[in-house]
Formats: structure tokens, C-alpha cells, sequence
């Protein structure tokens, strides 16, 4: 074997060891050799590339753009991305090679194959995409939950409470919320989880008063496949399950069966868990809060609750007192209610003070719920802004129903003997004192008194209305 023919072996051996694909053209652009991995890049064998000039190939879109005629061209290096016929993106560099007269002789050129990259890279910018709109849900979502309507605490017995559970959030220990229907055991129990270090992980609430007796178990503490008819054929985790390193919410507890109460309390020694059905059992590490309207204890002496559990439960007991023992939560509660119902329907609605007064006065059996439901009615139903002691539903059986009358009527103005223009004063000024109790500057009493702000000006002056 000749030297030139070993030259040639040792060329060939060169081309093809590489991962790039190769192609050597002469000074005028026409291929004398291709390596031969440029069937799947370019989509041609060796013996259709070679002896056809760059020309004629980029005419037929195979070497396109060809960075051979760039090279020709700019007599220098260039680097080209090239899309070829087989669907690839390459990136395609051309070397010149020149003879002692500096003119090309031949021109070398490389195509390293990007497709993949690319194709990692589109993978890469849609995951990303993915993950700004996943990030902004989250965000959105979890800003819903922790901005749930305003908690109002203004009485002493509420600040002692809400000092309470501030020092036990952080700690493990259970909670039992005791406590009339109404009065905002969820609303705490909520608060509970939100301030302890635990306020990550899931608040898993279970109303044990809404779930049928024969489903419980499986609520509670989850199936494996096939453990009973109608089971889901994957299984399925239970609350206790899904509370792990977070808390686990009972609501109504005095309504847990008593069978529900014995699985219950090993679950709390044990710390495990353990599927209906199922032969393992699995550490849950939860955090309990219970709560009830019910008088535990009794239930214990009855019979009709488990003293064992009770015991374990009754770690910290906190009762939340009813409205009518607390009546300076009840102006803070209403207003407060009052802002949120005018915003929802778009209303500009307002209490009589008599109206407040009664409000101080009643039982309120149903605690904050029924004040909250019925200034939503109040805000709904009344054909006035103002809202006035006589349409409260139970003021009718007040005692003091004779002070509630409306403060308005025709009559009144008659026997005091005003002219209609001194009624319309009166009443003028009667309204623009209530706005300059309830707001902080002229521009909110325009607001909502539906003037202008330097109207409300000149009317305070005129009225002398200056203090509260
Ligand atoms: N301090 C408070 N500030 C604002 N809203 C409150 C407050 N306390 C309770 N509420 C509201 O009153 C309503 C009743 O509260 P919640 O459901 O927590 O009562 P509950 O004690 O769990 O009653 P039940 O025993 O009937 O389940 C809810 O709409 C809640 O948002
Ligand atoms: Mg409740």
C-alpha cells in the first residue's frame, strides 16, 4: 500500500469517526468527500453529495443556507444554522483551506447537530412557562385562604381568647373548641392551624356530624383496593392520612360514633394509621382540633361518649363565649359585616344608632352567624339607606320596643310645629352627623352621603357639626 492510498485510509477513518458530519469541497464548491453519517442528518448517501457542487445543493434545500458558498464567498471562517431535509437544525461551521497564493483550494465544513438541544431547550422554555402560571395559582390561592373575611376581636374576653390561642398555635398540644353554635369555632380552629409552624402543610377539616355512620371508617382512616364493595378499585387515603404534618380538624366531635371513637383513640396513642383492609400501618404526625356545641363532660357521664377519649382530647379547652356575653364585639361585628354586604351589592346602606342599640340589647341565641346573616338581609331588603330599628325581626318582642320607633315620622315634625324646609334640615343634619361618626375625612362622608366633598364641607360648617 502506497503512502497516498494510506493517507487517503487514515482521511476516511478521520470522517467517520467523528460525530459531526464532514464535507470537503474543492476552491469552486464541489464535494469530494462527505462522512458517511450524512444519510440521517441531510437525508442523502455519500454517492448523491459527491461530485455535485454547493450550489446545486443549496438550490435544492439539502445544504441550506450552504456555509461552503459563505466561506467561498468571505474567503474566512463562518457559521451557519442550517434546517436540512430530514427535519434537523444543525449548526454548520466552514473553514477555508488556502494555497501559498492565499486562493481556497478546499473548504472544510462541520454540522454539529442541535436538534436535540433544541429540542430540550423548547422543552425547557414550555416547562418554564408551565411553572410561572403553576407559581401565580399557588400564589392566588393561597392568598384566598389566608385572607378569609376579617377576624373582628374588640371585647376583653375575645382578646384573652385570641392571646390564649396565639401562645398555644406553636405547640402540638389538642385543642377542644367549646363554644355555642355560631360563635367562631371554625373561624379559631383555622386560625389555630394558620399560626403554627404546621400552617404549610393541609388543614383537613371533617364535620363528623355530616358523615353517615357506615362511612366514617373510610373517611376517617382510608381503604385499600377491594376492601369493600363499591371501594374505589385504587384505594383510597383517609382524612387522617391526608392531615400528615398538618392538622386535622374534628368539627362536631360529640357526634363521632362511639365504634369511630375506640379507632380514634388508638390512633392517637399510636401515632399510626393504619387503611380498612389494609395489613400496614403508616406514622401520621398531625396536629388535633376538636370542637363541639355540646356539653362533653355530660356526654361522658351519659354514656354517650368514650371517658378515655374525652381525656386524651381534653388537653386544652377553650371556650369561645356567646355574643350576648361579649356585647363589645357586637358594633365591630356588624360594621363589619355591614361593609362587606354593602361591597358585595354594590349598596351604600347604614345602621340607625337605635338599630345598634338593639343590636346591644339582643340575645343574639344564634352568636355571630345570625348577626352576620342578618345584616346580609338587612343590606338586601331595606328600602332605605338606612336601616332602621323596625325592620329587625325581633324587635318587636324587645321591651324596650316603644324606643325603637322610627325616628322620622310625619308627625313628629307636625306636633313640634317645623316647616317641611325645617324638617329637611333636621333631617339633613341628623344624616351628616352619622357620616361624621362613621368616617375619618370629608371625602369618605361625600362618598357616601352621595355629595360633593366641598358640599359636605360647607353643610358641617353650617350645622356646626365639629365633634362626634
Ligand atoms: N370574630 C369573628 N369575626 C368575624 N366573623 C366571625 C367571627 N366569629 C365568627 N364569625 C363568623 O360567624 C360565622 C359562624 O362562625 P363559625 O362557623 O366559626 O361558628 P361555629 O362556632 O363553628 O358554629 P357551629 O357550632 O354552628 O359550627 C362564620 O361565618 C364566621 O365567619
Ligand atoms: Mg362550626
Amino acid at each position: 500500500m502506497n503512502e497516498l492510498e494510506l493517507l487517503k485510509m487514515e482521511l476516511d477513518g478521520i470522517l467517520d469517526a467523528s460525530n459531526d458530519n464532514i464535507v470537503v469541497t474543492d476552491g469552486e464548491g464541489r464535494v469530494l468527500r462527505v462522512s458517511s453519517n450524512c444519510t440521517s442528518i441531510y437525508g442523502k448517501e455519500q454517492d448523491d453529495l459527491v461530485g455535485k457542487t454547493i450550489f446545486h445543493l443549496e438550490k435544492e434545500h439539502i445544504f441550506y443556507p450552504s456555509v461552503t458558498a459563505f466561506v467561498l464567498k468571505e474567503k474566512k471562517e463562518v457559521q451557519v444554522m442550517q434546517r436540512t431535509p430530514t427535519g434537523k437544525v444543525i449548526m454548520a461551521t466552514g473553514i477555508p483551506v488556502f494555497d501559498w497564493k492565499r486562493d481556497i483550494v478546499r473548504v472544510i465544513s462541520f454540522s454539529h447537530d442541535l436538534t436535540e438541544i433544541q429540542q430540550l431547550k423548547e422543552d425547557y422554555e414550555q416547562l418554564r412557562t408551565k411553572m410561572v402560571k403553576y407559581e401565580s395559582e399557588i400564589e392566588e390561592l393561597r392568598e384566598k385562604e389566608s385572607k378569609p373575611d376579617q377576624v373582628v376581636i374588640k371585647s376583653k374576653a375575645m382578646m384573652e381568647i385570641r392571646e390564649l390561642l396565639n401562645r398555644v398555635a406553636k405547640s402540638d398540644a389538642t385543642v377542644v373548641l367549646l363554644g355555642e353554635s355560631g360563635v367562631g369555632k371554625n373561624v379559631f380552629a383555622r386560625s389555630l392551624h394558620d399560626g403554627s409552624d404546621r400552617h404549610k402543610a393541609e388543614f383537613i377539616e371533617v364535620n363528623c356530624g355530616a358523615i353517615p355512620e357506615t362511612l366514617f371508617e373510610s373517611e376517617l382512616f382510608g381503604y385499600e383496593p377491594g376492601s369493600f364493595t363499591g371501594a374505589s378499585k385504587n384505594g383510597k387515603a383517609g382524612m387522617i392520612e391526608l392531615a400528615h404534618q398538618g392538622t386535622l380538624f374534628l368539627d362536631e366531635i360529640a357526634e363521632l360514633p362511639l365504634a369511630i371513637q375506640v379507632k380514634l383513640l388508638k390512633v392517637l396513642q399510636d401515632r399510626k394509621v393504619t387503611r380498612i383492609g389494609g395489613s400496614k400501618s403508616k406514622n401520621v404526625d398531625f396536629r388535633l382540633i376538636v370542637a363541639t356545641n355540646q356539653d362533653l363532660e355530660e356526654m361522658v357521664n351519659q354514656g354517650k361518649f368514650r371517658k378515655d377519649l374525652f381525656y386524651r382530647l381534653n388537653v386544652i379547652p377553650i371556650t369561645i363565649p356567646p355574643l350576648r356575653d361579649r356585647k363589645d364585639d357586637i358594633y365591630h361585628l356588624a360594621q363589619n359585616y355591614l361593609s362587606i354586604f354593602n361591597k358585595k351589592y354594590n349598596m351604600k346602606k347604614f345602621f340607625h344608632s337605635s338599630t345598634i342599640d338593639a343590636f346591644q340589647q339582643y340575645e343574639w341565641p344564634g352568636n355571630v352567624r345570625e348577626l352576620e346573616n342578618l345584616v346580609e338581609r338587612l343590606v338586601l331588603t331595606s328600602d332605605t339607606n338606612v336601616i332602621y330599628p323596625s325592620s329587625l325581626p325581633f324587635v318587636k318582642e324587645m321591651e324596650t320596643f316603644e324606643q325603637y320607633r322610627e325616628e322620622w315620622p310625619l308627625e313628629t315634625f307636625e306636633q313640634r310645629g317645623l316647616t317641611l324646609q325645617e324638617a329637611l334640615e333636621e333631617v339633613e343634619k341628623s344624616w351628616l352627623r352619622r357620616a361624621y361618626r362613621q368616617y375619618k375625612t370629608t371625602y369618605e362622608m361625600a362618598d357616601y352621603l352621595g355629595l360633593s366633598q366641598p358640599t359636605v364641607v360647607r353643610r358641617l360648617k353650617k350645622y356646626n357639626i365639629n365633634s362626634k
